[in-house]
C-alpha cells in the first residue's frame, strides 16, 4: 500500500515538474510589455492651425515638430521655409527645394524640436 502510495506521490511530482517547466517555456510567468509609444499624436488639421512665422509647426516624415524657435536660426532665405509651416513638410525637407538633402547635423537638429507623431486623419 505505501509503495503504491510513494508511486503516485512521484508520478505527480514530476507532472508537475513538467507543467512548470511547459509554463516556463511558455513565457507567460513574464508577460512581455508591448513598446509605449512616446508622445503625442497630431493630425494635419491640427498642424495647419500652427502656419505663422511665431507659430511654425511642420509635419515631415511622420512626426510634428514645432520649428517656431528655430525659423530665426534658419541658414537659408526665410521666404524658403517659412510657406512651409503648417503643413506636411517631407518632401521640401529631403530636397531643400532644390534637390539636396538636408546633413545629418541638420536630421539631429530637427529632432530637438519634435512633438510627436503624424496622426493619419
Ligand atoms: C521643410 C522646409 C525646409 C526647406 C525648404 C529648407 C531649405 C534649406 C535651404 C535652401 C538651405 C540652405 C542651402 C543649402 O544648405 O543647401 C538649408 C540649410 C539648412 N537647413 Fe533647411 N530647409 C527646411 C527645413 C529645415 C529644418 C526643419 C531644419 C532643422 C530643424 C533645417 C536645417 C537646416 C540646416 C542645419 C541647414 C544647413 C545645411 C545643412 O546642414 O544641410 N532645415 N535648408
Amino acid at each position: 500500500m505505501s509503495r503504491k502510495l510513494f508511486l503516485v506521490a512521484t508520478a505527480l511530482f514530476w507532472m508537475a515538474v513538467g507543467v512548470a517547466w511547459l509554463d516556463s517555456r511558455s513565457g507567460s510567468a513574464t508577460p512581455v510589455v508591448p513598446p509605449v509609444e512616446v508622445g503625442k499624436r497630431f493630425t494635419l488639421a491640427e498642424v495647419a492651425r500652427h502656419a505663422t512665422e511665431d507659430d511654425c509647426w511642420m509635419a515631415i516624415n511622420g512626426k510634428v515638430y514645432d520649428l517656431s524657435a528655430y525659423l530665426p536660426e534658419h541658414p537659408s532665405r526665410p521666404d524658403i521655409i517659412l510657406p512651409w509651416c503648417g503643413r506636411e513638410a517631407s518632401e521640401a525637407y529631403r530636397t531643400k527645394m532644390k534637390g539636396r538633402p538636408h546633413s545629418g547635423m541638420a536630421d539631429q537638429l530637427l529632432e530637438t524640436y519634435v512633438m510627436g507623431s503624424l496622426l493619419a486623419e
